[in-house]
């Protein structure tokens, strides 16, 4: 075996009802908390009401909330929720809700404690405008079972004015604690709980299959992988259902890890300028529709990896029948697309692929098999008119 590192500073606290311990953590870290949240689904389903009971047991009583965060989350988002962090003092931060809140709440902590905008630390090619090297504590509580944000340094934001969607990516920007109550995730109706679940679905995909070397990270993908394919069908057939979203709280966060270790690969590259451009497309949407055609594209690169991926979905031990395999899944959660179909427009495809080019092109490399850039046009193609 090769020799590997593994750091992962987290503090991870699972369970059902562990969202009331939120205010004993808490405390750690202070008095006064600025959370960081969307308009809907955290008071919706009661979760803020929990946090919020939850932190006056504790005994903190300044709590500040910016519930201004929208899915595919962008810079103006951080920025105005770092200026409130900045001018109320907050000592800490908690993201509440999916990946977009999450992400949020991590990148303010970089960018209320260090000088700039979101917009600088974002990873271009070059590297990312400034370096942080301070961070406010963050604690998150997912909502979804999906992004693993809890458990992992990245942040996606996008930026409406320049069209591109990165991700800041630092060892500053991992939350302190993951709070993951599967409770909390039975809000959320059918299609979120496809949508999401395929994300957590691809990371594990995608960072088992990719070029990287982790072994730690390929054991939590495999996993991951055995669980969703058992439980997403029946998380999205039965909301209700709390052994199923357990496991995938759990799935979730395994995928979050290995992702974090390993990467993504050309299947999130090529979703990012998606939804960059069509901010109406949910990630996992965009996913769901690229996830096929990239596979297909894939499977003969690291073929060996492809056929135990098959055979962990219950398929002959083919890289041939990766795809099939994927696609059973997608059909199961009712997620087989097009960009067609979403309303994304013809002539987009080929500013994706300029996008792909200028803002991944490093890390086209740890994919299975390195694109052309005629390539990812031709896969973008088929991507339009569904697999
Ligand atoms: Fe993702």
């Amino acid at each position: 075996m090769k020799g590997f590192e593994f750091y992962l500073p987290v503090e991870i606290i699972f369970g059902l009802g562990s969202v009331k311990r939120v205010g004993e953590i808490a405390r750690r870290f202070g008095f006064k908390a600025l959370i960081v949240t969307g308009k809907k689904s955290a008071k919706e389903s009661g979760a803020l009401d929990q946090v919020l009971g939850s932190l006056e047991e504790a005994g903190i009583r300044e709590v500040i909330l910016f519930d201004g965060v929208e899915p595919n989350p962008t810079d103006k988002q951080v920025n105005t929720a770092s200026d409130i962090a900045v001018r109320e003092k907050v000592d800490f931060i908690i993201g509440l809700g999916g990946g977009s809140s999450l992400d949020v709440a991590k990148a303010v902590s970089i960018v209320s404690s260090n000088e700039g905008y979101a917009w600088d630390y974002v990873s271009y090619p070059e590297g990312s405008r400034l370096i942080p090297f301070l961070n406010r504590p963050v604690i998150c509580i997912p909502t979804t079972a999906g992004t693993g944000s809890e458990v992992n340094r990245y942040s996606v934001i996008s930026n409406p004015i320049r069209k591109e969607k990165l991700v800041i990516s630092h060892s500053l920007n991992y939350p302190k604690v993951a709070i993951v109550d599967p409770a909390l995730t039975k809000s959320m109706d059918a299609k979120l709980t496809a949508i999401t679940g395929i994300d957590a679905f691809i990371h594990a995909l995608e960072s088992f299959t990719n070029r990287a070397y982790n072994p730690i990270a390929d054991d939590l993908a495999i996993r991951s992988i055995k669980i969703i394919r058992e439980w997403l069908p029946i998380a999205v057939e039965d909301p209700q259902n709390i052994k199923a979203r357990e496991m995938m709280s759990y799935s979730a966060m395994l995928a979050g890890m290995a992702i974090d270790k390993k990467r993504v690969a050309l299947i999130h590259i090529m979703e990012h300028p998606v939804s960059a451009h069509y901010p109406f497309v949910a990630h996992g949407e965009g996913l769901a529709i690229l996830a096929p055609v990239v596979t297909d594209f894939n499977c003969r690169g690291n073929s060996e990896k492809y056929a135990l991926f098959a055979e962990i979905m219950g398929y002959e031990k083919k890289a041939s029948k990766a795809v099939n395999a994927l696609m059973d899944l997608l059909e199961r959660v009712n997620l087989t697309l097009s960009l067609k179909s979403l309303g994304v427009k013809r002539e987009s495809l080929e500013r994706f692929t300029e996008d792909v080019l200028m803002l991944s092109g490093a890390s086209l490399k740890i994919n299975p098999v390195e694109p052309s850039p005629e390539d990812i046009y031709h896969i973008y193609e088929k991507a339009y008119e569904g697999f």
